[in-house]
């Protein structure tokens, strides 16, 4: 991994290996806190941040749904974003904000402990692999189901959230695939591990609906967009297992993965990547690298601090 040499920290710029919590931070213990993904790209213009603004409204409402109040504002956390980057020389990177409770009383209840913040950036490659990205990946259905909002809460980035993931992932991967999909409490598809799914059909495309507990992605609701506006019809509702199996196209979208295709479930073929998702996926490579100008509106490009 190739770290930056400094961290973002409660309002300071501390250097990467001092960047320290104490061992009974709440967050630690009970998965308090809530977090972002976000990728900064190399452009003609620069270094620029995809969709940045969306990731800092998502950050802001995870953090409302587990009754904290950002301890920044979204534009500290944002020029710190910046400054981060710039001081790191990196080209394009991979964002980790997150906001967590601290260290003080222990016990279930959070309300009295601080609310901390931090930003870490580091050059991270395609998640599920740049053949992936081209060629397809393996997934089997995971036997956890996606947690519902029964006893959590989907829409939210909130760490503790993630064991399921986690759990799903480790069973993919020992498995011998290289994703695990998970089903809502219904049985009906829901997303990846950290991806939404699309599944397309006779021309198709049809993805989850909230209602499916899914995590809103923002590069979901970015490619249902392109799809849009390259003419295709895209459906939000439920999506049974076999749907899956039996259609034409299946890819999964999310920010570290970015579009990544998906060429067999359960080890049944799917094919490789069609032309539907071909055409999307370049499109989206468009959006992110700042070649489609009917998307600049999505970049946050990073300032080139002044020499002075
Ligand atoms: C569980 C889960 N679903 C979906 C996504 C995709 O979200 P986004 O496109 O905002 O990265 C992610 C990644 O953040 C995720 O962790």
């Amino acid at each position: 991994m190739n770290t930056a040499d400094q961290i973002w920290l409660n309002g300071e710029f501390v250097a990467w290996e001092d960047a320290k919590v104490h061992v009974l931070t709440h967050a630690i213990h009970y998965g308090t806190g809530v977090f972002e993904g976000i990728r900064a790209y190399e452009t003609e213009r620069g270094t620029e941040i995809f969709r940045h603004q969306d990731h800092l409204d998502r950050l802001e409402r995870s953090a409302k749904l587990y009754y904290m109040d950002l301890p920044y504002s979204k534009e500290q956390i944002r020029e710190a974003t910046h400054e981060l980057i710039a001081a790191s020389g990196f080209k394009s990177c991979y964002i980790r904000p997150l906001v967590y409770r601290g260290y003080g009383p222990m016990g279930l209840n959070p309300l009295d402990n601080p609310v901390e913040a931090m930003v870490a950036v580091w050059e991270w490659g395609a998640y599920l692999g740049e053949e992936g990205k081209r060629n397809g990946v393996r997934a089997r259905v995971s036997s956890y189901r996606r947690i519902s909002s029964d006893s959590l809460i989907p829409h939210a980035k909130a760490c503790g959230q993630y064991l399921n993931s986690v759990l799903a992932k480790i069973e993919s991967l020992k498995a011998g695939y290289e994703e695990g999909i998970l089903l809502d409490d219904k049985g009906n598809v829901c997303e990846g591990t950290g991806e939404n799914i699309f599944v397309i059909r006779d021309g198709v495309i049809c993805t989850p609906p909230q209602t499916a507990a899914i995590l809103d992605g923002i590069n979901r609701k970015s490619c249902v967009q392109i799809a849009r506006d390259l003419g295709y019809e895209v459906i939000e509702r439920d999506i049974a297992r076999a749907e899956v199996t039996l259609a034409d196209e299946v890819f999964l979208t999310g920010t570290a993965a970015e579009l990544t295709p998906l060429r067999e479930i359960d080890d049944i073929e799917i094919g490789p990547p069609g032309p539907i998702t071909r055409e999307i996926q370049r499109v989206f490579d468009d959006a992110l690298h700042g070649r489609a100008p009917q998307y600049a509106e999505w970049l946050d490009l990073v300032p080139v601090p002044s020499k002075a």
